[in-house]
Parts: structure tokens; sequence; C-alpha cells
């Protein structure tokens, strides 16, 4: 899209309007690349919600999907906050009911509650504390209790299991983006890339996880680079973070894990929306105070985690 005159423009006015109105643009890593090129910060759940947090505009521009934009806005209820397309929602997050929760609820009545970030905010209101993919193994082994309820994501669920005794109990929700990397990809990634290290998003199913080398957030796979001498990794996760890492690192090469995946809610999000966020305020997120107010308190807590 480099060459065309209309992109240059699409970005002059971007920056331009993102400077008047005080605004800062959080994108998610798996966004499309000219969206993470003209962010202001690029990053995973935690780093995004961080950012949400640290910085002092007055406006955030989420580009991600609905979960992330909500939780910037319960984190900051005095800041404005915008979703670029109102319709990016996460697959996973819609898989599990309101329902389901409040039944395990009576079901285990001595359990914390755990709620992946990618969780409505009316669940996370029901939830004693938040995580993400980048810091729910330490969140689980921090709490004070035996039995765990963790919710939505089996897939992150079961990951957590390997690292505690504590009995953790969890629905059957999962991303349908990583629910699809396989046992044989990892096997033909091993033959085609032999010196590769591969590493996979624990949103991936358990026995993909036991083949790969590392099991890291997305965030986790940015700095995986700097860590290790390698040169060459496999990347088992949306193929959007596969352009940053490749921005990032010139002389290391990147092979997504099998073909490569894409999560359609994350890639709805243009340069266009994002203007259109910024001079018509679309879509702006609300999220009632009653149950903000509950829900922050899930969110506070994850943050106190490095
Ligand atoms: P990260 O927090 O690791 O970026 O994951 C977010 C997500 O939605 C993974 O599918
Ligand atoms: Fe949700 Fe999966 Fe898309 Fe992440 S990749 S936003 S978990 S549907």
């Amino acid at each position: 899209m480099k060459d065309f005159p209309e992109k240059d423009f699409l970005v002059e006015e971007i920056l331009r309007l993102k400077k008047e109105k005080n605004a800062v643009i959080l994108a998610h890593n798996y966004q499309l690349p000219e969206v993470q090129d003209i962010a202001d910060v690029v990053g995973d759940s935690l780093e995004l919600a961080r950012a949400a947090v640290t910085r002092s505009e007055e406006v955030i521009i989420f580009c991600g999907v609905h979960f992330m934009a909500e939780g910037a806005k319960i984190l900051n209820p005095d800041k404005r906050v915008f979703l670029p397309r109102i319709e990016a929602g996460c697959f996973m997050t819609e898989m599990m009911e309101m329902r389901q929760l409040l039944e395990m609820k009576r079901e285990y009545p001595g359990a914390v509650v755990v709620a992946y970030v990618n969780t409505t905010a009316e669940m996370k209101a029901h939830a004693d504390v938040c995580c993400t993919s980048a810091n729910a193994v330490k969140v689980i082994q921090n709490i004070p209790a035996d039995e765990i309820i963790f919710v939505p994501d089996r897939n992150l669920a079961h990951y957590a299991q390997r690292f505690t005794d504590k009995k953790i109990y969890w629905p059957n929700s999962f991303c349908y983006v990583h629910q699809k990397f396989s046992r044989e990809e990892v096997e033909k990634a091993r033959q085609d890339h032999p010196d590769a290290i591969i590493v996979v998003h624990p949103e991936c199913p358990p026995e993909v996880i036991d083949m790969a080398d590392e099991v890291r957030s997305t965030g986790g796979m940015v700095r995986l680079p700097g860590e290790v001498d390698a040169k060459e990794f496999v990347i088992g996760t949306e193929e959007g973070l596969i352009y940053r890492l490749r921005r990032e690192n010139p002389d290391r090469t990147f092979y997504p894990l099998g073909p490569a995946r894409i999560c359609v809610s994350m890639k709805i999000t243009r340069l266009e929306d994002v203007l259109a966020s910024l001079k018509e305020s679309t879509f702006e997120i609300h999220v009632p105070e009653d149950i903000a107010a509950r829900a922050r308190v899930a969110l506070e807590r994850m943050l106190e985690y490095v």
C-alpha cells in the first residue's frame, strides 16, 4: 500500500487529528501492518491494558477487539475510548454465556474466579481477578485458594494447570484461530526447519503445547529473539505478529506454524476506520458504572502482577 498517495494522506490526517484531539492509538500485535505502523503502542493484551492506564492522553483509539477497548474504558472511566470497528468481537469471548459462569459458581462455591481478559465486562464483574496469557500462570500460582474457576479458555486453563497443584475448573470455550494448530503441523515444522525454535500461544490445544519449545503470549514472542541465539523461529499464533517480528528482527527468519492463521476480527480495522474514529467519534465504548466498578477491581488486581 506504500506507493499510494491516498495512504500518505490518510496517515497524515490521522497523525494531525491524533495530536489535535490528544489521542493515543493502541494496536494489538495481530492488527494489519499499516495499523501497527501508525500506532503509538503495539503490544499484547497486558501491555496494552497497562498503556491504557499509564498514557496521559485523554482519548484512546483502540485498534483491537471489543473486550480490549472495553477493558481500557473500565480502567479509565474518565478517558474517552473508541473502537474503530464496533463489530470487532472476540469469538472466544462470545462462546461462553454468563449463565455458564453462574452455574460453575454454584457448583464450586469455594472457588476463586479468574477471568481471562477475553471476557465481557459483565463476566469480569463476577470474577475475583483477571489475567492475560502473559500472566495467567503467575496470577493462579499466587491465589490463596485451593480451587479456581478459570473462564473462558479451556486451553489456557489446561496450560496453567501444569504449573499448580490447585484444582482448576474450566468450561469448554476456545479460540477458533489457535484451536486449528495441530500436532501434525508441529511435526512438519520440525522436519522443515530443524534448527528453528517452535513457539506457540497458550491458547493452542494441549497436544501442540506438549510439542513446542516455548509457550508465550504475543508479547513474550516479541521478546524471544532477544533472549536466544537462534536464527529461525516457527510462530504458532495469529499471523499478524509475524509482520512485527520480521520488522524488528531483519536478521532472523520467521515462519508461520502451518498455513497463516487469521483472526477476522483483528483484520477488519483499516486506516480509514482509524481516521473515521478520530474524525467522527466512532465508536465510543460505554460500560454501565455498576458493572464497571466491579470489573475494575478484578482488572486492577491483575495489573498488580508484574
Ligand atoms: P495476547 O495477550 O498474547 O496478545 O493474546 C491476545 C489474544 O487474543 C490471543 O488470541
Ligand atoms: Fe479472540 Fe482468538 Fe481472535 Fe484472540 S485470536 S481475539 S482469542 S478470536
